[in-house]
């Protein structure tokens, strides 16, 4: 037991997909695994550990933002010595390539969070994926016809900005940024300190520059097809 995970050593699998929606691990659980059996309430944010493929893998609500989704990651991590952690959540589109619905492999995410800045004071860390879980992703989407953009993502502490901002993403989209999202970062720096591999597939949801954005109904197509490709890598 953790501090917000009651599972039992033992009960999580060495894989682990983190969605932050918590009802998304249980949608995930109850039609993408085989004997999948719930291990956390706690806070309600709900963990199963299953199969698929074959292969024993875990769900893990992390809820939004990189301070709730480092805690998760780091109880996952320290306290039961999970090696492989793979993101799975939407995205808004920044570039006008990016297009909504598409599938977003997050190379590296630059972030304005001090929950990564604090460690390198005037300096920059490049939080960076696992290039074997980004190579398997790649070879594996080709597989299963999912069309990947890959790239760089911003991982935001902020959802929502005021108007006296201007364009809170200029900035980004001048330096090639794919799309923004709020826990990425978080995750590669956490999986770089403490020496396992980790991975974010993001679906684009809505579109900061078109306005655009997917009904809940295809919403849940799309993410089916995203956390297809995440378990895939199971081994
Ligand atoms: N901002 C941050 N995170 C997001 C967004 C967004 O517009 N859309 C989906 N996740």
């Amino acid at each position: 037991m953790s501090i917000h995970i009651e599972a039992k050593q033992g009960e999580i699998a060495d894989f682990v997909l983190l969605p932050g929606d918590p009802l998304r691990a249980k949608y995930i659980a109850e039609t993408l695994l085989t004997d999948a059996v719930c291990y956390n309430n706690v806070r309600g944010m709900l963990g199963y550990t299953g199969y698929y493929n074959g292969k024993r893998v875990s769900v893990q609500g992390t809820g939004m933002g990189l301070p709730s989704h480092m805690i998760y990651v780091s109880e996952l991590i320290n306290d039961y010595k999970v090696k492989t952690l793979v993101r799975i959540g939407t995205c808004g589109g920044l570039l006008e390539e990016v297009k909504v619905r598409d599938v977003v492999l997050a190379i590296s995410a630059s972030t304005d969070s001090s929950a990564v800045t604090r460690y390198f004071p005037a300096m920059s860390f490049a939080p960076t994926a696992s290039f074997r879980l980004a190579q398997l992703a790649s070879a594996n989407a080709v597989l299963m016809n999912i069309h990947l953009k890959a790239g760089n993502v911003l991982s935001s502490d902020l959802f929502y900005h005021f108007p006296e901002e201007g364009d809170a993403y200029e900035l980004w989209r001048n330096y090639g940024t794919l799309a923004v999202e709020m826990e990425s970062a978080g995750l590669y720096m956490l999986a770089s300190r403490l020496g396992v591999e980790a991975l974010s597939i993001l679906t684009v949801s809505d579109h900061l520059l078109t306005g655009e954005h997917v009904s809940a109904e295809e919403r849940q197509y799309n993410f089916t097809n995203m956390t297809k490709l995440a378990l895939s890598l199971a081994e």
